[in-house]
């Protein structure tokens, strides 16, 4: 009879220890959500009328904030531009938690049903699924229009999200949570913003938490089991989606329906200084944990350079 020496464990160990780390993980996460999960239409007093003189998203993460566009506006211009940005920031969000409730049905298709893993992520989806819903109610009650993204990238993402890898989806993901959620901890203890905003924000920077912890957990272990190419490709498909987001992030057409020349606009964000301070400072978090854990690196890198949200 041969014995199992230590030396024989070691792989089945470290196989082992992502997927307990995994189920672990999970569950901690299921019972954060067992404790702290909103239902927004009960939870958030709909029938409230709009108060007067208040925001709908802080005027410094306006995007024309401080350009000499910005000082030429009147007061109720401004805040007419904040409640037409924080409709479109809403649906950029329903976007792509559309698009993340794809990724993670996908992403467990294979896996055990009953583990905690694959409940979490059923968990998730039920979030995300609220939050949309709960966006496009905010968009109504604001009395915008919703702001699709541009169409060639929302084909564009509908080739994305068919073809991408799992640790490619957790990172796009990670862009579309953390750097809202930057914004949304700003916004919701913001005694300026109305008092639906703030309850929208709150409710979805308490869940998304979890969120994030999830697909960060997730990248790391994947950025280490990954064959190479799907490693290499990544990082690139990374890099592609911060360009694309950092294009689509307000929907231009919220300019035009201010009374703003809408090429001026444009321009006159992308030359601030502010603007691309508060873009970075929103993505530094995410950017930080990426670099850690390898995914800024070569050709990508560079496309995190062109979007502006890496240094
Ligand atoms: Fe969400
Ligand atoms: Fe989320």
């Amino acid at each position: 009879m041969t014995t199992v020496t230590e030396r024989d464990l070691t792989p089945i160990r470290d196989a082992l220890g992502p997927l307990r780390d995994r189920e672990q993980v999970a569950a901690r996460l299921l019972e954060s959500s067992a404790r702290h999960s909103f239902d927004p239409d009960r939870e958030l007093d709909w029938d409230a009328p709009l108060e007067e003189g208040k925001w709908f998203w802080p005027p410094e993460l306006v995007s024309l904030y401080d350009t000499p566009l910005w000082r030429r506006m009147s007061g109720e211009q401004r805040m007419d531009l904040a409640r037409h940005e924080a409709a479109s920031l809403a649906s950029l969000g329903i976007w792509f938690e559309i698009i993340l409730m794809q990724l993670l049905v996908r992403h467990i298709y294979d896996k055990s049903v009953t583990s905690n893993h694959v409940r979490y992520a059923l968990t998730e989806i039920a979030d995300e699924c609220r939050h949309s819903m709960m966006f496009a109610r905010m968009i109504q009650k604001g009395g915008t229009p919703a702001y699709p993204v541009p169409r060639l990238y929302h084909n564009l993402a509908r080739v994305l999200k068919t073809v991408s890898t799992t640790p490619g989806s957790f990172a796009a993901t990670l862009l579309g949570e953390e750097i809202l959620d930057w914004m949304q901890r700003l916004a919701f203890p913001d005694e300026r913003v109305q008092t639906l905003i703030r309850g929208v924000t709150r409710i979805h920077v308490v869940e998304e938490a979890r969120h994030v912890r999830y697909a960060r957990e997730e990248l790391r272990r994947q950025m280490v089991t990954a064959p190479r190419w799907e490693q290499e490709l990544t990082r690139l498909s990374c890099g592609e989606a911060a360009r694309v987001f950092s294009v689509c992030f307000i929907n231009p057409e919220v300019y035009g329906n201010v009374g703003l020349d809408r090429r001026e606009a444009v321009a006159q964000v992308k030359a601030s200084g502010h603007r691309r301070e508060v873009m970075r400072s929103g993505a530094g978090r995410l950017t930080d944990f990426l670099d850690d854990i390898g995914v800024l690196r070569g050709p990508g890198r560079r496309l995190w350079k062109s979007s502006g949200l890496l240094a």
